[in-house]
């Protein structure tokens, strides 16, 4: 059998993650979130994990680096999700895409005057077409994390963001005004792999997908 290459990011996600893998017979031998491993044995003679940034899962899955990984929608939607996969929402890292800005900004009449907009986003993809569908001109500033603190000190008057628990958005006095869309992390194959590595390729698909069942 040929041997699978699975591409997994630290954080949140993996907390979620590894109980899913373990479930379907898949333990790293070492715990990926303290390890300075970047490939790491697992206890499945055929599957390999190799740890890296959650923004490069998709690119590591396209190129074939590695066979398969778990990224979420709002990283896939950013990447494009060309020549992936994505047989499986795993239903964990579950969060909103969302528009906010500070409680005292007046964005219902900045939306009825028609007026311009300063965004600050890691996602400036998600982001345009959202306002692109909504027809507002909008200038994007790209940020690579601390989006909440953009509306705070001017840099932008919204912000396009991940809200979980909201405590990040109500510590920085900012609420929420539009609900872009529901966000969770998806299995994601390269195509070439599930072909030549079907073999040990489906049935961890198989597995994942029971033990995403057996915990939903
Ligand atoms: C995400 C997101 C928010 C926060 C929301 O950031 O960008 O800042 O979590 O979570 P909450 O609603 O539970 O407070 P993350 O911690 O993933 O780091 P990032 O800034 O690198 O995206």
């Amino acid at each position: 059998m040929s041997a699978l290459t699975l591409a997994l990011s630290k954080g949140r996600i993996l907390d979620e993650t590894l109980p899913l893998l373990a479930a379907a017979g898949v333990v790293p031998v070492e715990d990926p979130e303290a390890s300075r491993k970047l490939i790491l044995p697992t206890s499945h003679p055929d599957v390999r994990v190799v740890v890296v940034r959650a923004a490069d899962v998709p690119t590591y899955v396209q190129y074939g680096a590695a066979d398969a990984g778990v990224a979420g929608k709002d990283v896939l939607l950013e990447h494009g999700g060309d020549g992936l996969y994505q047989p499986l929402d795993l239903g964990i890292g579950r969060c909103r895409m969302v528009v906010a800005t500070r409680r005292t900004f007046d964005w219902n009449g900045t939306v009825q005057r028609g007026g311009r907009v300063r965004v600050a986003t890691k996602y400036v993809r998600i982001a345009r077409e959202h306002f692109a569908r909504k027809a507002m001109h909008v200038d994007v500033v790209k940020l690579y994390g601390s989006m909440e603190l953009a509306p705070l000190v001017g840099l932008a008057d919204v912000i396009v963001d991940l809200v979980s628990t909201g405590n990040t958005l109500r510590a920085n006095d900012l609420v929420a005004v539009e609900d872009i869309m529901p966000i969770s992390s998806r299995l994601i194959v390269n195509p070439g792999a599930l072909k030549i590595k079907r073999a040990t390729m489906q049935p961890l698909v198989d597995a994942l997908r029971r033990s995403t069942q057996a915990t939903s």
